[in-house]
C-alpha cells in the first residue's frame, strides 16, 4: 500500500508539472518526458508544428525558467517546490568518485538529473567563478579542496589559497597539503600570486633539464613534482590593490602553468568589467557562472543570459571554452 500511495504521488504531481508547461508554452506541441533531479524537473517538450510556432514568444513565456532550445525540441527546467541538498560527503563515498581516473577529480555536484559529475581540473584547466554574494563560490572552492585531498597525497598536491575575507579557508590552516599559509591579506595576494609565476619558470627549466615536456611526462621519471591549486577567493580585494600586476600574473598563469602542473582557480562576486576586465575574461574561458544579480552580470561571465535565472545556491552553469553552458548543481559542504 505505501507503495501504491507514492506512485500516485508521484503520477500526480508529474501532471502538475505537465499543466504547468502547458500553461507556459500553450498546446503548441507534447511532452516527451519529464525527469525529476534533486532541485528542477526536466521537461522535454517536442514542438508538433516548429514551423508555425513564434519561438521568441515561447521563449518569452518561459519567463525565469532555464530552457534548452533546439528546432523542434526544448526542454525546460521548472524549480521543485521543495529542493534537495546535495551533499558532498555522499558524492565522495560514491563508486562514480571511487573509481574515477582522471586526473585532478573534482566534485561538481550532479546533473540536473542527479547523476553525478566528477569533472578532471587537469583538462580544464583554469576556473573563473562568479555569482552574486552568498551563491555558493567558496562552497564550491571548498569542494575542489576536499575531492583533491581524498584523491592525491599531499606530497603529490599543494594548495595556495588566498582567501582575503579570512573565514571560509580558516579550518584547512594547518594543513599538510598547504604550499605557504594561507593568505588573508589582499596585499600579500599579489606576493603569492608572483611566487606562483616564479615556481611555474622553475619548473619550466626543471622539464628542460629532465627533456620532459610537462608534468605527467616529469612524474613518471623523478615523481617528485607535486600540482599546485592556487585558489583566489575574492579577486577583487586583490584587483583593487594591484590591478595591472594581477591582471598580468593571472595572464602568465592561465597561459603557461598548465604544462607545469599548476591550475588557477579565481573567485568573484563582483561582475563587472572593472574587476572582470578584458584580459581576465580571455585568459580564463572555463567558466562557472553562479546566479547573477541580472542579465549584464550574467553576459559578462559567461558571454549570454541565463545565470540571472539559477537558483539562489547551489546551482551553476559551467561553460568549458565557449561551449555551451551545462547546468549542475554543486554539493553542499561545511
Ligand atoms: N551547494 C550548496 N548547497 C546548499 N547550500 C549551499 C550550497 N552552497 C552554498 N550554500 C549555502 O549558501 C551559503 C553561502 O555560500 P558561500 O559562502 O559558498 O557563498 P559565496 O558565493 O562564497 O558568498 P560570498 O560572495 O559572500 O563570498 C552557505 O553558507 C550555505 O548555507
Ligand atoms: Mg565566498
Amino acid at each position: 500500500m505505501p507503495g501504491k500511495i507514492k506512485q500516485i504521488k508521484k503520477a500526480i504531481k508529474i501532471l502538475e508539472i505537465a499543466n504547468a508547461v502547458y500553461k507556459l508554452l500553450g498546446a503548441n506541441g507534447h511532452i516527451k518526458d519529464i525527469r525529476e533531479g534533486p532541485k528542477v524537473y526536466s521537461c522535454d517538450y517536442s514542438l508538433d508544428n516548429p514551423g508555425a510556432v513564434d519561438l521568441g514568444k515561447l521563449i518569452k513565456n518561459l519567463g525565469g525558467n532555464l530552457s534548452k532550445i533546439g528546432d523542434k525540441e526544448l526542454t525546460i527546467d521548472l524549480a521543485k517546490a521543495e529542493q534537495d541538498i546535495v551533499q558532498l560527503a555522499s558524492l565522495l563515498s560514491s563508486p562514480e568518485f571511487k573509481k574515477t581516473k582522471n586526473a585532478l577529480p573534482v566534485i561538481f555536484g550532479v546533473d540536473t538529473v542527479g547523476k553525478p559529475m566528477i569533472l578532471d581540473l587537469f583538462k580544464m584547466p583554469h576556473l573563473l567563478v562568479g555569482g552574486q554574494a552568498g551563491s555558493g563560490k567558496s562552497t564550491l572552492l571548498k569542494s575542489v579542496y576536499e575531492s583533491l585531498t581524498r584523491k592525491l597525497k599531499s606530497s603529490a598536491l599543494k594548495f595556495l589559497i588566498i582567501d582575503s575575507k579570512n573565514t571560509d579557508f580558516a579550518k584547512y590552516k594547518n594543513s599538510q597539503y598547504l604550499l605557504k599559509p594561507i593568505v588573508n591579506k589582499p596585499e600579500k595576494g599579489l606576493v603569492a600570486l608572483e611566487q606562483v609565476v616564479d615556481i611555474m619558470n622553475e619548473r619550466y627549466a626543471q622539464l628542460r633539464a629532465a627533456k620532459v615536456k610537462n608534468i605527467q611526462e616529469y612524474q613518471k621519471k623523478h615523481k617528485d613534482m607535486p600540482y599546485i591549486i592556487v585558489m583566489v577567493d575574492e579577486l577583487s580585494d586583490l584587483m583593487a590593490q594591484n590591478r595591472r600586476e594581477v591582471e598580468s600574473c593571472i595572464q602568465q598563469i592561465a597561459q603557461k602553468a598548465r604544462a607545469t602542473g599548476i591550475h588557477l582557480i579565481v573567485a568573484t562576486r563582483d561582475l563587472s568589467r572593472g574587476n572582470i576586465s578584458d584580459m581576465i575574461r580571455a585568459n580564463l574561458p572555463t567558466v562557472v557562472a553562479f546566479k547573477t544579480r541580472d542579465k549584464s552580470g550574467s553576459v559578462r561571465i559567461l558571454g549570454e543570459g541565463g545565470a540571472e535565472n539559477l537558483l539562489n545556491y547551489g546551482d551553476i552553469l559551467l561553460s568549458n571554452a565557449g561551449r555551451m553552458p551545462v547546468r549542475m548543481h554543486p554539493a553542499y559542504t561545511r
